[in-house]
């Protein structure tokens, strides 16, 4: 038998529990803030049917070209994919349990999805987003919403490093205009065009636009702009996106040049960046996606959303030096003889019920091992419990971060004292 240790997969990380606090104060700050806006939270498998991903995102995408985890189904020959992203997912769902009948719906979810991508600081082969999908809207408001509620996410946080971009991409028809020009464009300078993009000329042209490869940058600077083909619909609803973004006073950028890298997208298209992660500037993405839903069978129904990928948010907070307030327990319960720990059990159950957070002592061990215990735990009592305490029904409270002495308190006398003190030093972030 080998006993070499197993190691995780590559790109695929363990969240330990020092970090695992940011991501919890991360999650519940970014629910509280969708809640406040009404949406309602949608959970989806994993692991779908390819076609999904084929259709939703496009065929000549990054992703599905060469990013998905595909793999056949052993018993009936099926062809599945882990989630690349949870919009396709979203709008499955939406469509096959007919939510869209109930009229639009403000929907979320948090989860992993996989990508086979070149893992680096910021880009992981399992990472996980927050998703946002309003479906059955059509109006700019919808759009705006979405984007000021990311503002007030990042000012939630305690981030301040977020710009936001801004681009439109204008209707089916719009598209097919610019697509004709840029092809055309791209075919008289198709000498100097890499592998990619030549690959992509005709398939998808527009992300001819995203390619990274410095030795093209010259010729996506000079390619002809969408502007000059946008319909006015679109240009009118973009507009109107601005203005309400003016008033919120969210401030953005317009750039011509952010064309995402799904296919899925019409009109309005953002990016939420930062300066502090070097490559992997997008901490969050999106955009209006009106013809999905038809696209995937349903319906016509015009949608928008987005989603930020958790990684790189927590390292952004990590590079802002947020302070993520962490929850210490109330109280920490130490016990000797077999009486007391009968009595211990019995108090910390009560003191639950009272809503404190409590540590029983688990182990043995002399008072004072178990009392170095609790002073690690960062509770901010020790609840000491002996024979005598247990013969009498009271528990001694020790003040583990103050200088004041042990008191022998009834155990309802317990969570009134722990909790005075916390409300007065504003020991917990308020969040329970
Ligand atoms: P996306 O731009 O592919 O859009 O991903 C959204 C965000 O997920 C990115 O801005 C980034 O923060 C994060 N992300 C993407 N790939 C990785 C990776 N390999 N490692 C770490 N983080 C990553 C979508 O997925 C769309 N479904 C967004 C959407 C929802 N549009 C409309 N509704």
């Amino acid at each position: 038998m080998t006993t070499t240790p197993i190691s995780a997969v590559r790109g695929m990380n363990d969240v330990l529990p020092e970090a695992g606090e940011a991501w919890d104060f991360l999650e519940r700050t970014v629910l509280r803030c969708l809640r406040q806006y009404g949406y309602r939270p949608i959970r989806m498998p994993l692991v779908e049917r390819t076609e999904l991903f084929v259709r939703s995102i496009g065929e000549v995408t990054d992703i599905v070209e060469k990013e998905m985890y595909t793999f056949t189904d052993r018993l009936n020959g099926d062809s599945l994919t882990l989630r690349p992203e949870g919009t396709a997912s979203c709008v499955r769902a939406a469509l096959e349990h007919n939510l869209l009948y109930a009229g639009p719906q403000r929907l979320y979810y948090l989860g992993p999805m996989f990508r086979h991508e070149r893992p680096q600081k910021g880009r992981y082969r399992q990472f996980h987003q927050v998703g946002v999908e309003a479906l059955g809207f059509s109006g700019p408001d919808i759009d705006a919403e979405v984007i000021i509620m990311c503002a007030r996410m990042w000012r939630a946080l305690g981030l301040s490093d977020v710009s936001l971009e801004l681009n439109t991409l204008g209707d089916p028809q719009a598209r097919a205009r610019y697509r004709a020009r840029l092809v055309a464009y791209l075919e008289r300078h198709c000498n100097a065009l890499d592998e990619d993009s030549k690959r992509r000329l005709h398939a998808n042209p527009l992300r001819v636009l995203d390619s990274k490869n410095p030795a093209m940058q010259e010729i996506v600077e000079r390619a002809p702009r969408m502007a000059d083909d946008l319909d006015e619909p679109s240009l009118a609803h973009f507009e109107a996106v601005q203005a309400a973004l003016r008033r919120a006073q969210v401030g953005f950028t317009i750039n011509p040049r952010l064309v995402r890298g799904l296919d899925y997208y019409n009109r309005t298209v953002f990016e939420w960046l930062t300066g502090k992660l070097g490559a992997q500037a997008a901490v969050c993405a999106g955009g209006r996606y009106d013809g999905l839903v038809e696209h995937l069978g349903g319906k016509p129904a015009p949608a928008c959303g987005f989603a930020m990928g958790v990684e790189r948010l927590i390292a952004l907070l990590e590079a802002e030096r947020v302070t993520i307030p962490t929850r210490v327990p109330d109280c920490y319960v130490v016990h000797q003889g077999d009486a007391a720990a009968d009595f211990a059990w019995q108090v910390c159950e009560r003191l639950r019920e009272q809503t404190l957070s409590v540590i029983l002592h688990c182990g043995g061990g002399s008072f004072k091992t178990q009392l170095r215990k609790a002073d690690a735990s960062g509770a901010r009592y020790a609840i000491v419990i002996g024979e005598d305490e247990a013969r009498a029904a009271k528990v001694g409270l020790k003040p583990l971060r103050e200088a004041a002495a042990q008191m022998l308190v009834d155990v309802d006398e317990v969570a009134d004292l722990v909790v005075g003190v916390r409300r007065l030093s504003g020991a917990h972030d308020g969040s329970r």
